[in-house]
């Protein structure tokens, strides 16, 4: 039974307020999880907390970056208060700053890098102590196809996608020990809210080389997610698994 597959399990989505995280969030409440909401706006948050618990599933908002220490400390402490385990971090926190290099501001590599990389640090330590003392975990890393091909205007994004790539094989090396697997999706080109701001013409650029004709969902995704978080992938670890149409083979 679908419900079945995720009960009794805990799951915090970082960054989950719209978009990819978002559908993430709903499809593991879905399937039986409750859910952890972050994310730096409050509304989205609160509004996506209100979905959770009409599905039945208890909600916890801890809104706050994932590049900052402070808020991620934060929200483990009141993970550790409210639902006393954490079966599931899904890191899919992230931003861009495009820009070509040579216009590219320090601030730009900084901000991008903070979120994308340095935050994905900061949840898996903080994630890690926990899963260790259970001796069970689920670490689901959102990479992104950019950081397998790289995309003209995104250095910056590419190279912290690509550092998660990194931290994803290691980790999962490092924390097979205590039965915690670690993995990373790589989506393609998906409808939301972040590729609605890249200009018109690129956009059917890259559609129309997309082998299976369509931009991904966020569904697309969160199906994905789901199978890394469940019992069903127990045996995969350290690996990126792609959901991109066939954009990149
Ligand atoms: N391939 C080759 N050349 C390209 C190109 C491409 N994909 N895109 C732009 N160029 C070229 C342009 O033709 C232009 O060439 P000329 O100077 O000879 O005219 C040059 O690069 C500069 O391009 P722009 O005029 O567009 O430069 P800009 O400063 O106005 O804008 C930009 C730069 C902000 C990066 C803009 O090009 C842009 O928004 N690009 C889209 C970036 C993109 O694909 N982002 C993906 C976001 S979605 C996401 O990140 C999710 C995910 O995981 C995939």
């Amino acid at each position: 039974m679908t419900q079945d597959l995720l009960s009794g399990k805990t799951a915090l989505i970082t960054g989950c307020g719209r978009g990819i995280g978002k559908s993430i969030a709903l499809t593991l409440a879905r399937a039986g999880a409750d859910i952890v909401v972050n994310d730096i706006d409050q509304d989205t948050a609160e509004n996506l907390a209100g979905e959770i618990t009409d599905l039945g599933r208890k909600a916890l908002v801890c809104c706050g970056s994932v590049g900052s220490r402070t808020d991620v400390d934060a929200t483990f402490a009141k993970i550790k208060d409210k639902f006393k385990h954490l079966d599931i971090l899904v890191n899919n926190a992230g931003i861009t700053r495009d820009n070509m290099l040579l216009k590219m501001t320090d601030q730009e590599w900084d901000q991008v890098l903070d979120v994308n990389l340095k935050g994905v640090f900061y949840c898996i330590r903080a994630a890690a102590e926990m899963m260790k003392e259970q001796a069970y975990g689920k670490i689901i890393n959102l990479t992104s196809v950019t950081a397998l091909t790289g995309n003209v205007g995104q250095a910056n994004y590419a190279a912290s996608k690509a550092g998660v790539i990194g931290m994803t094989k290691t980790l999962a090396r490092e924390l097979a020990r205590y039965q915690v697997t670690v993995n990373a999706v790589a989506p393609g080109f998906i409808d939301t809210p972040m590729t609605a701001s890249i200009p018109d013409e690129i956009k059917q650029t890259i559609v129309r080389g997309i082998p299976l004709g369509r931009a991904g969902s966020p569904q697309d995704i969160a199906n994905l997610v789901k199978f890394l978080s469940s019992d069903e992938s127990a045996y995969i670890t350290g690996q990126v698994i792609s959901c991109n149409g066939g954009i990149y083979i």
